[in-house]
């Protein structure tokens, strides 16, 4: 008789404790899911301010134009941008002409070039823009090189 309370009082600390702990990590995990989401937002700026403060101003404006290029055919730009020749997609000349003097250009394109944003064809239908896939993956200098390369035609 003693002990049937007790051990009701314990049933129940450990079915609210387990229950706590459940609520406790569908909390955690649904923090962590709005972290990664926010993130991913960040992520982009703030690589780009991690190269600005990893390499100085004269390093910045070292654009490997070979290694633009040979990522540029690897990812079949090429099919849709002339240097100089409009295709389906601007020439990036037209790119780089549109956004000289702009501050935010370098940004904005890397978006352009890693969000898979809705990109219109001179047809009049839009679909998601390529991605650009580098070797290893996501690699923001080499992403960061190739747009240098167009902003500086
Ligand atoms: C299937 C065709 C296609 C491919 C492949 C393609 N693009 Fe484009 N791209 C377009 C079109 C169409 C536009 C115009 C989008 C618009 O104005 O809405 C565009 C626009 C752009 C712009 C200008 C964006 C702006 O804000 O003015 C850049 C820079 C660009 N592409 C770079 C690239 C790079 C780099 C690659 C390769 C990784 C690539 N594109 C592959 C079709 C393509």
């Amino acid at each position: 008789m003693d002990d049937q309370p007790t051990e009701a009082t314990t049933n129940d600390a450990a079915t609210g404790r387990a229950n706590s702990r459940t609520a406790h990590g569908l909390r955690q995990r649904r923090r962590l899911q709005m972290f990664l989401m926010k993130s991913r937002e960040w992520l982009i700026p703030m690589a780009i301010l991690g190269l600005g403060l990893v390499f100085p101003a004269g390093a910045r404006a070292g654009v490997d134009i070979e290694a633009a290029k040979a990522l540029a055919r690897q990812n079949n730009c090429f099919k849709c941008h002339g240097i100089s020749k409009e295709k389906d997609g601007p020439a990036y000349t037209a790119v780089a002409e549109k956004y000289r003097g702009k501050e935010n250009a370098e940004a904005r394109l890397i978006e352009h070039i890693t969000s898979g944003e809705k990109a219109k064809f001179p047809d009049g239908h839009e679909e998601a823009h390529k991605i650009v896939k580098t070797s290893p993956p996501d690699d923001m200098a080499q992403i960061k090189n190739l747009i240098d390369w167009i902003l500086s035609l």
